[in-house]
């Protein structure tokens, strides 16, 4: 973790209300994995004391660049898009745990239900450069907020799904998923709790459903992983990327917390965000 300046270098408007900014940022270009975050100070004159956290959207190493794709909510988010090019905040970086990807995986699905494209958007990318191949499914309320596929690596399979079926298959993301869970290897997602939650128990259901029972052993050979370890991502066949309003995001405050499987409490800036689906409790109402 660095603290470290960020000068802007390009600020867009990609879809409404939802923008797309590239900052100059070596230091955390370097070493940053997909599914970790940010946690970035408005300037002084903007009146505001919390950070605010954002998904890392992309990193670039060599050019030393980070992206932040973020939907404007409130007086932070408002304030970052009245930065300009040359202009520099500071960033507490990269943080919390990253998604694993098991060395034999070679298909993933990533589900990404609206502003969640910024939560896995990295990850297509560090697979693509694996060799890996990508089904990104995207939910969306309609086709005006449907992520520009010309924003994707053209390795990329993306599929579309919107509410009201202005573009792509009419109904929630979440009902794409059944076609591609014989495919997949691993999945990925980031989106409202709601849609995490429905993929969890769809995950949770697929042994069953598939009869991959001796595969599923394969994956962990047997042995117990602790809950928490990156071994307990790395098995799993869903992971999700949670995202709660936060604090400190260095595990002090307690603000960010979320009930574990196990009925132990975790932080989601420094357990999460990235989390094994079944170690979360999906009944719990945090
Ligand atoms: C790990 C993590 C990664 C995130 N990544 C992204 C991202 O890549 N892109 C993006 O657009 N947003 C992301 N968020 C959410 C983002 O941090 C908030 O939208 C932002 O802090 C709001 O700041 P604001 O000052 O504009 O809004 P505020 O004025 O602070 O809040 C406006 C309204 O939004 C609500 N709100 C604030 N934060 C959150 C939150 N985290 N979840 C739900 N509601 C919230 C508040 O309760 C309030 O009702 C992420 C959050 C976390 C925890
Ligand atoms: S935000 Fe403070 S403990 Fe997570």
């Amino acid at each position: 973790m660095r603290l470290a300046p960020a000068e802007l270098v390009d600020s867009r408007e990609i879809l409404p209300g939802q923008w797309l900014q590239a900052y100059h940022a070596p230091t955390l270009a370097v070493g940053s994995r997909a599914g970790q975050f940010v946690h970035v100070r408005a300037g002084d004159w903007s009146g505001l004391v919390l950070r605010r956290p954002f998904s890392i959207n992309t990193a670039d190493p060599v050019a030393g660049i980070i992206t932040i794709h973020f939907r404007v909510i409130g007086r932070g988010t408002d304030w970052f898009t009245r930065l300009r090019p040359g202009d520099t905040v500071d960033m507490l970086g990269p943080l919390g745990r990253p998604f694993e990807v098991d060395p034999r995986s070679r298909h993933l699905l990533l589900i990404a239900g609206g502003l969640g494209m910024a939560g896995v958007r990295m990850l297509a990318d560090e697979a693509i450069r694996d060799g890996r191949q990508v089904t990104l499914l995207f939910g969306a309320a309609s086709a005006r907020e449907v992520y520009p596929s010309s924003l994707l690596p053209d390795e990329v399979e993306y599929v579309v799904a919107t509410d009201d079926g202005s573009l792509g298959q009419r109904g929630y993301v979440t009902d794409l998923v059944p076609e591609y869970e014989a495919w997949a290897d691993q999945a990925f997602a980031c989106g409202p709790r709601a849609m995490l939650a429905t993929l969890a128990a769809q995950a949770a259901g697929r042994r069953g459903r598939l009869g991959v029972a001796k595969l599923g052993r394969k994956r962990g050979g047997g042995k117990p992983v602790a809950i928490g370890s990156t071994a307990a991502r790395r098995r799993a066949f869903l992971q999700v990327s949670m995202e709660q309003n936060m604090g400190c995001a260095v595990g002090a405050c307690l603000g960010c917390v979320v009930m574990g499987a196990t009925g132990q409490p975790q932080r989601v800036c420094r357990e999460g965000p990235v989390f094994a689906s079944d170690e979360l409790s999906w009944e719990a109402g945090w």
